[in-house]
């Protein structure tokens, strides 16, 4: 009970017992937006899916629905995706009243212990009553296992050019498009990705949507590829891919190949725990939202929570910046946070070179967001540091020296329960020597999110002290420089 209570997020969401991981079918409509998620009910640990649900009027608030989807003669409920059918393409509701359709993965148990290849296939359901209730479709499967081992976590998209369904699923090395014009009738057009990117673990949840390119009138087509493991710090990560979809064929930008050529593979989140982001279907005003799983596979299944595990990102808004380099997606927490920030408290400080001390009793530290503003930079390094009365900490910050941002949490209190979990420490390269340098925090009880520079680089991560963080300072063996902080409490109950 203690520890249940230590852990839980303030805003974050989690299930209220049992296990989670994946975001799963995120759809908005009538005022409502819907989140799924892998879930078992009946245990701590992976176990047999279902759908959980969860509802938000503003993205920030959640509040947990009955079960969705439950595990049936074909197979668990694995990853997938939910959309409006505007047009009753489905035909399962009409023109007045349209359909929510639910595109998922059955995975199939049986077949798997029976040492088939085939086990895994993608199925629907609909629902007419907002979520509250789901049918499947009498014919499931609609997409059968063509012989490939990991076939799953099917994300569907309106495409509007074309006035087609457009999927896209993880097929183990790569990623597979499918068209439709009824979403239970599905054609194969082509694949892509077996020799680009990341490979360092099996392909999962992908995502493809197109996005404005930031103060132009271009419009590029996103991919995002999750993979367990080879993570840019270990484990499972996001990354993704810019270039342009046909309608049929999925090809990388020019300008993004030379990137690619340079990164190896573009990530999402540099920080270990950001796993299976995927947007959301229908925002209002074309938002494209993400929400990810916080947590990893090297480590998920044994953090220190007993009664539920894990919890999800906050929703985040993402755009797309053409530079030099190449193109980077940004993203940022969505606005709707702002509506739960408080009076900020603002402070001007020029930095010494001994330890100062930025936020204690002012602010709740379990419950925050913070901006911070560097200034006159020089080539030092810019340690903040969250603390708590025992001695324990996350250390965060700039490395202008090595060139890198970083997260080290080998201090952090519980650490020694999974691998490369306290260890080694997590950085991001960086392509230039920051003179100024912006970060936004969003600080709850177990986790930090850092978007920094307006979310061109974003590094999340969770941790578990004896006692809750309730200090925030910053060193740097640097002279000159000068912070602009302002800090606002977060007013969620
Ligand atoms: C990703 C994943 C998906 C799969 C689901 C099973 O975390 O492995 O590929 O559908 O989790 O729970």
């Amino acid at each position: 009970k203690k520890e249940e209570q230590l852990y839980r997020p303030n805003f974050h969401f989690t299930p209220k017992k049992g296990w989670m991981n994946d975001p799963n079918g995120l759809y908005y409509k009538d005022g409502v937006y819907n989140l799924f998620f892998q879930y078992y009910p009946d245990g701590n640990k992976w176990g047999p899916m279902h759908w959980g649900h969860a509802t938000s009027k503003d993205l920030v608030k959640w509040e947990e629905q009955p079960i969705a989807l439950y595990p049936d003669d074909l197979g668990y409920i694995f990853s997938g995706s939910a959309v409006v059918d505007k047009n009753n393409t489905s035909g399962f509701g009409d023109a007045k009243n349209n359909p929510v359709v639910a595109i998922y993965t059955y995975h199939n148990p049986n077949r798997e212990k029976d040492g088939n290849i085939d086990v895994e296939s993608q199925g629907i359901a609909y629902s007419l009553d907002n979520s509250k209730t789901w049918t499947k479709y009498s014919s499931n499967p609609v997409l059968k296992n063509p012989g490939i081992r990991d076939f799953r976590d099917p994300k569907v998209i309106w495409d509007a050019k074309r006035k087609q369904w457009a999927m896209a699923l993880a097929a183990q090395d790569r990623a597979h498009f499918y068209t439709s014009k009824n979403l239970k009738d599905w054609t194969f057009q082509s694949e892509f990705g077996k020799d680009l990117g990341g490979h360092g673990g099996v392909w999962e949840c992908p995502d493809l949507f197109p996005l404005k390119v930031e103060g132009s009138k271009e419009e590029k087509w996103v991919l995002i590829v999750n993979i367990n493991l080879g993570g840019p710090n270990n484990g499972s990560a996001g990354q993704y891919f810019v270039g342009d979809f046909d309608g049929k064929t999925f090809k990388i930008d020019e300008h993004f190949t030379k990137q690619l050529q340079r990164e190896k593979a573009v990530w999402l989140d540099w920080g270990k725990d950001n796993y299976a982001s995927v947007s959301f279907d229908n925002v209002p005003q074309d938002k494209r939202i993400i929400i990810g799983w916080m947590s990893n596979w090297e480590y998920a299944q044994e953090v220190p929570t007993e009664f539920w595990r894990s919890s999800m990102t906050v929703a985040r808004e993402v755009s797309l910046k053409k530079t030099k380099d190449g193109y980077v997606l940004k993203n940022v927490p969505v606005d709707q946070l702002k509506k739960y920030q408080g009076k900020p408290i603002n402070k001007k400080i020029s930095l010494k070179s001994e330890n100062q001390l930025l936020a204690k009793s002012d602010i709740n530290l379990a419950k925050a967001v913070i901006d911070l503003d560097l200034k006159k930079m020089s080539a030092g390094k810019y340690t903040f540091a969250l603390k708590n009365t025992l001695g324990e900490e996350v250390l965060f910050g700039i490395d202008n020296k090595a060139k890198e941002l970083f997260i080290d949490r080998s201090k952090s209190g519980k650490t020694d329960f999974g691998k490369n979990y306290a260890t080694p420490m997590t950085k991001a390269p960086m392509n230039e020597i920051y003179v100024n340098a912006k970060m936004k925090l969003v600080i709850d009880k177990t986790s930090i999110e850092i978007f920094f520079n307006d979310g061109e680089k974003v590094l999340t991560e969770i941790f578990f002290p004896n006692e809750n963080f309730s200090e925030l300072t910053l060193s740097t063996d640097t002279l000159g420089s000068s912070l602009d902080f302002s800090a606002y409490q977060l007013n969620i109950k």
